[in-house]
């Protein structure tokens, strides 16, 4: 008889070779009930169950968005059971509700808790693990585009709704003098602007002033020269900064950088160029990933350091390494610690951590 113990190596505690079993397949529950969360958004089906106001049963909506009933069943199961949708049954028949919470969640895009961003471009993110394995040997990663026009609407879902509820009554007014320069005309630039939605949420409020984004994405540049002509505003402007770069002359009163530099592949190049493209009495809003020096603290202190990490290989670290010089910070790879070395070298002499609280960003007003 084979000894199939030995041949599996070191003994085996059954117990914790079950919790370890266990362990392995909440991950992989979790990444198939993403994927019912992506379907959930896409299909309307949140929509619906907020919009009825009641419990409804499956074949009502079924009923209401269009779909076949079987499917939405199965899918409505799955949602209860991960216990993003509630359920109860009377009678036999199940009814499937939102809780205030789920429904601020799922389906309030003006919410600022609205979550369906990183969700709206799952199947872009993951579709990067079939580009993985020779990122991995090679050591180049993918820019943005990479992840094709629906990845650009995945990030402009991720950001906006935080951003509409706090950039112009709590953001900006903890800069100090920026309102006021703002009010009165200001030359601004939003470096990594996305699909824009910062620019446009400023240039609306403070119409004396001038808002320039710059991107390197085509895909979203172009939502946002789609969104500007949308929104019919005069005093804003989206740019390529390899076509047309960002002004060298100490011109700028802000610039503005969310959730980017860490993505870029040469942050400290940038940090320079912000140097020469601010004002000696400029201020430069640095709003990046919340993270800690070392990855000991990272997994400490930051209960999501597992989906951060794993996000940074698919999409952020990736876009760090996209050309092979590319420094690779990754998602948490911009350090309070590092931003201020990095920005000192850049020849940035103040560095003040704002006091606001957002659930994985940090907030620095960055000075000449
Ligand atoms: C996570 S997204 C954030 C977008 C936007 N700031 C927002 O908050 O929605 C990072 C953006 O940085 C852009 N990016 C990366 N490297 C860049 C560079 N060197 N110059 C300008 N934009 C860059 C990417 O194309 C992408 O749109």
């Amino acid at each position: 008889m084979t000894d199939t113990t030995a041949a599996a190596g070191p003994a085996v505690d059954p117990d914790a070779l079950k919790m370890f079993s266990f362990q392995l397949f909440t991950k992989l529950e979790g990444a198939v009930t993403a994927g019912m969360i992506h379907l959930g958004d896409q299909l309307g089906l949140y929509t619906q169950l907020k919009d009825a106001g009641a419990a409804l049963t499956t074949a009502e909506l079924a009923d209401r968005a269009g779909l076949a009933e079987r499917w939405v069943r199965e899918w409505a199961y799955n949602q209860a059971a991960a216990k993003m949708v509630s359920v109860a049954t009377e009678g036999g028949v199940e009814r499937f509700t939102l809780t205030p919470e789920a429904a601020a969640v799922l389906a309030t895009p003006e919410h600022p808790a609205y979550g369906m961003g990183m969700f709206h471009r799952l199947p872009q993110t993951m579709r990067a693990l079939e580009e993985m394995p020779e990122s991995f040997r090679s050591g180049v990663g993918h820019d943005y585009d990479s992840h094709g026009p629906q990845g650009a609407v995945g990030i402009e879902r991720s950001f906006e709704p935080w951003n509409r509820a706090n950039l112009l009554p709590n953001v900006l007014p903890a800069l100090d003098g920026v309102v006021a320069r703002l009010e009165s005309g200001a030359k601004v630039a939003d470096i990594g602007c996305g699909a824009g939605g910062a620019v446009l949420l400023m240039a609306g409020a403070f119409p004396a002033s001038h808002f320039a984004g710059y991107d390197i994405s085509k895909y979203a540049l172009g939502r946002a020269a789609q969104k500007l002509e949308e929104a019919g505003v005069t005093n804003a402007a989206f740019h390529d900064p390899r076509d047309e770069p960002i002004p060298s002359n100490n011109s700028l009163d802000l610039i503005t950088t969310f959730d980017c530099i860490h993505d870029m592949t040469h942050p400290q190049e940038m940090m320079h160029a912000i140097r020469r493209a601010i004002r000696e009495d400029g201020t430069w809003l640095l709003v990046d990933i919340k993270a800690q020096d070392s990855f000991e603290l990272n997994a400490k202190k930051n209960p999501m350091a597992a989906l951060m990490y794993g996000i940074s290989v698919l999409s952020c670290m990736s876009s760090a390494l996209s050309e092979p010089d590319g420094a690779g910070l990754g998602t948490l790879g911009l350090s309070e610690g590092k931003a201020r070395e990095m920005a000192a070298a850049a020849g940035f002499s103040r560095f003040r951590k704002l006091d606001i609280d957002h659930s994985v960003n940090a907030f620095y007003e960055v000075r000449p």
